[in-house]
Formats: C-alpha cells, sequence, structure tokens
C-alpha cells in the first residue's frame, strides 16, 4: 500500500484518516441525538457528554492533521472517467464536507467551554479553553453545531451513495482507490 498518494489510490494514512473521522463522524451524530434526549436522572446524562466531548476533540485533532497532511500529500485528481457534472457535484460536496468536518466539531468545543471549563478527554489529557465565548454566540454555536450535524448526515449518505453507484453500477473504480 502506497505511503503517499499516487494518481488511482490513496495513500495508507489518507485512508485512515479518512474511515476513522468517517466513523467518528457517524458514531457522534448517533451519541449526540441520543444524549439530549436523556433525563437529568439518567445514569448516563453525564458519561456520554464526556463521551461526546472526549470523541470530538478526538475528530478535531485528526481533522486538523488532515489539514496538515493534505499540504505535504496531494489527493489524486478525479477521476478522468466522471463526466462533468459528476466532477462538479463530487466536489462541491467534498468540498462542503471538508468544511463541516471543522465547523461541527469547533462549534461543540465553543459551546463547552463557554462556561470557562478544559475538557477532559477520556482522563487522558485536558484540552485547554483557548477562546471563551458568550452566552449569545453560545445559542449561536449550538445551532449551528445542531443543523451541520444533521445536514452532514444527509450528505455522508448522498457521498457514500455516490461512490457505491460509480463502483458497482458505472464500475468506475472509484470507491477501490479508497479501500
Ligand atoms: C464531528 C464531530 C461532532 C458531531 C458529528 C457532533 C454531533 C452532535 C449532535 C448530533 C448533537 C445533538 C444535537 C441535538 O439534537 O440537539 C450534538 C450535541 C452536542 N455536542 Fe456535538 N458533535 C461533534 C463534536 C463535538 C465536540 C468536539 C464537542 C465539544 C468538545 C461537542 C459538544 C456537544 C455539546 C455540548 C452538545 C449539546 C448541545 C446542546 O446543549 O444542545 N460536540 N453534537
Amino acid at each position: 500500500m502506497p505511503y503517499k498518494n499516487i494518481p488511482d489510490q490513496y495513500s495508507l494514512i489518507a485512508k485512515l484518516l479518512h474511515w476513522l473521522i468517517a466513523l467518528l463522524i457517524i458514531a457522534l451524530s448517533g451519541i449526540g441525538w441520543w444524549m439530549v434526549g436523556l433525563s437529568y436522572y439518567d445514569p448516563w446524562y453525564h458519561d456520554s457528554l464526556n463521551w461526546h466531548k472526549s470523541l470530538g476533540i478526538i475528530v478535531l485533532l485528526m481533522v486538523g492533521f488532515k489539514v496538515i497532511w493534505s499540504f505535504v500529500d496531494k489527493a489524486p485528481e478525479p477521476q478522468a472517467t466522471l463526466n462533468a457534472f459528476e466532477r462538479i457535484a463530487s466536489s462541491l460536496v467534498h468540498s462542503i464536507l471538508r468544511l463541516a468536518m471543522m465547523i461541527i466539531p469547533i462549534t461543540g468545543y465553543l459551546v463547552s467551554t463557554s462556561e470557562d471549563a478544559a475538557i477532559e478527554v477520556f482522563d487522558w489529557f485536558s484540552f485547554p479553553v483557548l477562546l471563551q465565548i458568550n452566552e449569545r454566540a453560545r445559542d449561536i454555536a449550538i445551532d449551528i453545531h445542531y443543523y451541520f450535524a444533521y445536514a452532514t448526515l444527509a450528505l455522508v449518505v448522498l457521498h457514500a451513495a455516490a461512490a457505491l453507484k460509480h463502483q458497482f453500477i458505472d464500475h468506475k473504480g472509484t470507491l477501490k482507490r479508497m479501500l
């Protein structure tokens, strides 16, 4: 397996980042949806939020590394077999997904640190308060976190459906580049 991206194959690092971040975003959406429905007296009330915040900070760090890594190792060009519509649509969806994977954890972080408490990531380390926002900005951050999280899930489904179609119906080997 290549350690750097080559024309029709992503590198090992690019693949690991892609699948781990994808898995964590799906898991975090599920945990987020579940935890906000728990009552204060539920035994999972505090732990679910701690898990959500810890996993969320791990995603944030991975996305930060992914951004740096993308300058070191450029993604392969879009496949030549894609038509103009597919090229534009996929580049648009990929750009929105990249933006969302930064905006969702950053807003979650800002909501959590608005009360001036550092985030304890699984008792492994403490992620500091870098910026403390006021109550009005916190309400806006909650809304952005909420809308982006659920809209991104819908986009992930579209993205996966397109990859499966290109692989199994059009036989363009799109998914194989990332496996
Ligand atoms: C890609 C990463 C993340 C995803 C997909 C995600 C997803 C979600 C979802 C779906 C909810 C439930 C929204 C609702 O139904 O009201 C939620 C709530 C929440 N998340 Fe995240 N989250 C992520 C990262 C983070 C991070 C990094 C933190 C903090 C360190 C965080 C803190 C919170 C908090 C505090 C809430 C409750 C907000 C409220 O008071 O309503 N999240 N998240």
